[in-house]
């Protein structure tokens, strides 16, 4: 017998707890997806409550959901003191290292969570996986001037398969203008190391790697919602 889980419901569940995280008066830098929406409406309702709060949203999707929700907005341009940033991951491994992009907003997700002081990844429990790599590919923002031969280079390096993304029958464009190779990698037991030896690829422009930044990790499982902290630096 196969039991229904509500993934929507876990991620949910997860995104209404790291939003007691926020206290009044902060920033907090938006994430991108489906779990992100939760924890931009749950936000939302903390404005109407009374909470005064900045957001700086890591998409334009984002920007307008936190806009209807009524957040204000920080600009794109500012120099930010973000203290906590919110965002989901497509896999998240024990040392809580992250693959993220599947939206295709790694870019902007990556410099919000770097620029944050604090920075809290909600998943559902099926994102959790021993070694990164296997069931999700690893989404690689690149230039498109020599987009082939930068490819080449990743596949060599990687030893994976790299497919160029497409929306609706043409290459798939981020909004930083660029494109995005989802690679197809067995295992990924050293991401710190591909992170740097990726990064340094010509026309590479940012990996979904996300190493040592997760602050927080929340999960939404059936049994309940978990929360682990990443040891102190
Ligand atoms: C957006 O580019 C991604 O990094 C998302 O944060 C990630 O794909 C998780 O998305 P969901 O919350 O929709 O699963």
């Amino acid at each position: 017998m196969t039991t229904h889980v509500d993934l929507d419901s876990l991620k949910k569940a997860a995104a209404l707890e790291a939003v007691e995280f926020v206290r009044d008066g902060m920033i907090v830098g938006l994430g991108t997806g489906s779990t992100a929406k939760h924890m931009i409406a749950a936000l939302g309702e903390k404005v109407r409550a009374g909470m005064r709060l900045r957001g700086v949203p890591t998409s334009h999707e984002t920007a307008a959901l936190a806009a209807a929700a009524g957040i204000a907005l920080i600009d794109a341009d500012n120099r930010w003191e973000i203290d906590v940033a919110i965002d989901g991951a497509d896999q998240v491994d024990p040392g809580l290292n992250l693959i993220k992009g599947g939206g295709g907003a790694l870019l902007k997700e990556k410099i919000v969570a770097a620029s944050a002081k604090q920075f809290i990844v909600v998943v559902d429990y099926t994102k959790q996986v021993a070694v990164l790599g296997g069931s999700f590919p690893l989404p690689i923002e690149i230039i498109p001037f020599g987009w082939g031969s930068t490819v080449r280079e990743i596949e060599t390096l990687t030893k994976g398969r790299a497919v160029l993304r497409e929306k609706q029958g043409a290459p798939f464009r981020t909004e930083a203008g660029n494109l995005i190779v989802d690679v197809h990698i067995a295992r990924i037991p050293s991401p710190n190391d591909l992170e740097i030896a990726l990064n340094r690829i010509p026309g590479v422009v940012e990996t979904g790697l996300f190493v040592g930044r997760t602050s927080t990790l929340i999960v939404g499982s059936p049994h309940g919602v978990d929360i682990h902290h990443a040891p102190e630096q």
